[in-house]
């Protein structure tokens, strides 16, 4: 397991943490702090950045955060300009990426220009796709916007768009020269989209973090009320779990990114199955997780109690944790056997053994669903 270094500043506005992501030449640093926007410039200039900038974002963020964004680059001595595309993951398209390169080009980019996107997973994807493809590749910074953006979608460098035959089937590994946190953007986040990004960061807790459970669940009310040193260091200690991982396995060859795949399983059923539109991915990965914990207590992997201990901190949240009504096993059954995770009809799930420890086991659709 790679150690991931994290430093603490305090300045005026509060606590920073910085995360590095050690993969050699291509390491970076995450910046989480509370009103951090405004250093994006300087930041990037000290990288060695300058000239154009294109600052990607959707028309609802962009609405948000576009002027200052653009201030602090333009004080940073960049040249930036906007382009910006509609809201919503049916965005993450062929086409939107064709009038996005349109866009890019008419900017009149060059190799040394940079790419700042600024957004959800949605944004960060397509505009980190754009990126690693436009004239071979193009430096590349993230501010997340979203809990989920922050502490998964722009961390490992994993890009994409779907494909109407599925979801992220077009992508590359493309990695950032920087990602910026802000946790104070969090505050115009809908509320549901905070609470489904809470999924993910339990799910560190659950896979690799006793101790960041146990975080999790004492200090509930205030990660809830957004308070913003509490934010900080839980956001941090959420990069910290993707980084490791990521610096472990960065192109997915070895399979130690598959321990992120916890609750995914049954998760990425649901969400094909209810069409991606009923609920948010964090919402089924709830849903997910909590299968999961029940099939490794049945295959005596785990207590009871941790079983019981996950889908009660998921309750707190807000966060669902049964499978809905109409959903049949059979149904659950055949959309994992065509997931595209699974080789020969046999799915790598993972277990967990205990809060902060995991284990996988080969096993078909259907033993999956009979656990349950
Ligand atoms: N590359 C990866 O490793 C990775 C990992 C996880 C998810 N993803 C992808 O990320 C996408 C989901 O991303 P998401 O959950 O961040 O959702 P999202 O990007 O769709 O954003 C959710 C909603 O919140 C709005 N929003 C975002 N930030 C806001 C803010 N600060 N204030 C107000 N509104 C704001 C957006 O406009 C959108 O309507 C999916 O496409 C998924 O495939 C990628
Ligand atoms: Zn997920």
């Amino acid at each position: 397991m790679q150690v991931v270094e994290v430093e603490t500043r305090v300045t005026a506005g509060g606590v920073v943490q910085e995360v590095e992501v050690g993969l050699g030449s291509r390491s970076y640093s995450i910046v989480v702090g509370g009103g951090v926007l405004s250093e994006l410039g300087r930041r990037l200039a000290a990288l060695g950045l300058r000239g154009r900038a294109a600052v990607v974002t959707s028309e609802r963020i962009g609405a948000l955060y576009r002027e200052p964004i653009l201030e602090s680059l333009r004080a940073a001595g960049f040249h930036p300009a906007a382009v910006e595309f509609p809201d919503g993951e049916e965005h993450k398209t062929l086409a939107w990426l064709a009038v996005l390169y349109d866009r890019l080009l008419e900017m009149g980019l060059d190799r040394r220009s940079l790419v700042v996107a600024v957004g959800g997973g949605v944004v960060t994807d397509l505009a980190g796709f754009a990126a690693a493809t436009l004239l071979r590749g193009l430096p590349t910074a993230l501010v997340p916007t979203t809990l989920v953006g922050q502490v998964d979608a722009a961390i490992g460098g994993k890009t994409g768009l779907n494909h109407v035959l599925g979801k992220n089937l077009i992508g590359a590994f493309h990695q950032p020269r920087l990602v910026l946190a802000d946790v104070d953007v969090l505050r115009t986040l809908p509320r549901r989209e905070f609470i489904a990004g809470m999924a993910e960061t339990i799910k560190y807790g659950i896979i690799r973090d006793a101790a960041l459970l146990r975080e999790i669940e004492d200090g509930l009310s205030e990660v809830l009320e957004l308070r913003r040193e509490r934010l900080v260091r839980f956001v941090a200690a959420c990069c910290c779990h993707k980084a490791a991982v990521v610096s472990d396995d960065e192109r997915e060859e070895s399979g130690a990114r598959m321990v992120l795949n916890f609750g995914h399983t049954v998760g990425h059923a649901l969400e094909t199955l209810t069409d991606y539109r009923r609920f948010l991915h964090g919402e089924v990965v709830a849903i997910g997780m909590v299968a999961a914990a029940r099939i490794s207590h049945a295959l005596g992997r785990c207590e009871a109690a941790t079983v019981e201990r996950i889908e009660r901190l998921l309750k707190r949240v807000g966060l669902p944790t049964e499978l809905p009504g109409g959903i049949t096993r059979t149904a659950l059954a055949l959309a994992m056997q065509t997931d595209k995770k699974s080789v020969d009809g046999r799915i790598r799930f993972v277990c967990v053994e205990d809060i902060g420890r995991t284990s996988f086991v080969e096993l078909t659709a259907q033993e999956i669903v009979n656990h349950l």
